[in-house]
Formats: C-alpha cells, structure tokens, sequence
C-alpha cells in the first residue's frame, strides 16, 4: 500500500522502487541551488562540527568532502574558521554535480576546492568528511576506509540519520526530490570505526532534521546525528 514511501532491506531496493518518482534525485538542478542557499549561514548542526575543527584546522592540509555537492560547506566554512593558506578541499559528489561545482568554483576563483570521482582521493586526507551523505552510500564508512592506502586522522560525520536498530533503507521526501537512503546502526559503525582505530570524542544531534518512517514509527528518527572521530 505505501509503495516507495515504505521501507527496504537495502539501498537497491529503495532506490528500484523511488526512481519512476525521483525527479533527478540528487542531480536536480534545484537540489544544488537548495544546497548553496541552505549554507549561506551554518546550521544548528554546523556549530559543533566548528567546535572540533577549530582547534586542529592549522594542521589539517587536505579535506575530502564526501558528498560535498558543489562545495557549499567548503564556502560556508570560511566565514566561520581560519583555514590554512595552502588547504586543499577536496569535494567528491556524482558527475553533474561535480561540473557545476566547476563551474562555480571557476566563477568565485576559490582556488582552495577541488572536485573529483575518485574515492581513493580520500587516502591523502587529514580530515574525511561526510556531511549529509554517508546514507546515501550503499557501503558503509568503515568499508569505504578499508578500502584505502592511508587513513584520515580526523572523521567528521554530520547530519546523517542513524538507527539503534536493524539496518534498513527508506526513501526521503525532499519535495523537490525523492532520494533512497540507508540507516546504519549507530553502534555497529562506532564499532567497526573502532577496529579500524578511530575513537568517538564528540557526539551530538542534528535536530533540525528528522525522517519519518511510515510503515515502522519506532524507528521514526527525530534528530540526525554527528559525530566526530580521531585516529589513535
Ligand atoms: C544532502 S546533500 C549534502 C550536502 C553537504 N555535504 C551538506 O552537508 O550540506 C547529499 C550529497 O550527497 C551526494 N551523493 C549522494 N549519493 C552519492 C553517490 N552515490 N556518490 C557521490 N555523491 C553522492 C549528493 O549528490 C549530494 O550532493
């Protein structure tokens, strides 16, 4: 009965089921605009993102943006912190989003962004960051890390719906837009993030986004979660 709006063992399947009702999912041109708009200004859950950075971002040289869209954290967080002179921010997205992140890079001569494919970009950076995005991946964090040649000393998960629970796929409506996520279980990723020697030193709520889940209200997620993580 509630079709896409019901939930999913896995990412595939949500996505399968959304697709004829995605309108472009995460490449609508709308979704990009929405994206710089809503980080004019930090957000709730920015400031405690702000919180561990500003302390180490002089020895940070490189940030890999998982998810980064068109770069709006990267233009948001210079209003707000002191970066190094010779950062290098490197924002990983899909294809049409990276050549309008390009595009506007080009037009706003930030010569501090970088936009790429490639996910083993991450291995030369000191700060791997996902924002908003890590649900959107059918490998969890810590496969994504395994999978490189070095590790990031600093992980900073933002804005990203966890689940106590089983883990399970449910598709977002953004309005605009229909995308499938994941909810991953939040002890099982601190775990694994764990063995792969990553501590949890600050944890908080993302209370300005919340996702319902129709068909199973107990696993309604009212808060999304960050987090913040060093390598021991
Ligand atoms: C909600 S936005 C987050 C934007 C930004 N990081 C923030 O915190 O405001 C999610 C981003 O993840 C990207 N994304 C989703 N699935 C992806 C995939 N399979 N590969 C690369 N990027 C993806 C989307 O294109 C979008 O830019």
């Amino acid at each position: 009965m509630l079709g896409y709006r019901s939930s999913f063992q896995t990412l595939r399947e949500a996505e399968s089921a959304v697709k004829p009702y995605a309108r472009g999912g995460h490449e609508n041109s709308a979704n990009m605009a929405l994206h710089l708009e809503l980080n004019r200004a930090a957000r709730p859950s920015d400031y405690a993102a702000f919180f561990y950075l500003r302390d180490r971002l002089t020895s940070i040289r490189k940030i890999f943006d998982l998810g980064g869209n068109v770069g709006n954290l990267y233009y948001c967080y210079q209003d707000y912190l002191q970066t190094r002179e010779d950062l290098i921010w490197c924002v990983y997205d899909l294809p049409e989003t990276l050549s309008q992140g390009r595009i506007l890079a080009g037009r706003k001569n930030a010569r501090n962004l970088q936009f790429t494919g490639d996910l083993r970009q991450a291995a030369e950076a000191d700060l791997f960051i996902a924002s908003g995005s890590l649900h959107y991946f059918d490998k969890s964090l810590p496969n994504l890390l395994e999978d490189l040649a070095a590790r990031p000393k600093y992980i900073l998960i933002n804005r990203t719906p966890l689940t106590e629970g089983p883990e399970f796929a449910v598709v977002q409506d953004a309005g605009h837009i229909r995308v499938a996520c994941m909810l991953y279980n939040r002890s099982k990723l601190l775990d694994n993030l764990a063995s792969l020697g990553y501590g949890l030193v600050g944890e908080w709520q993302a209370a300005e986004l919340s996702l319902p889940v129709l068909d199973r209200p107990s696993s309604t997620i009212r808060a999304y979660t960050g987090l913040w993580l060093e390598h021991r």
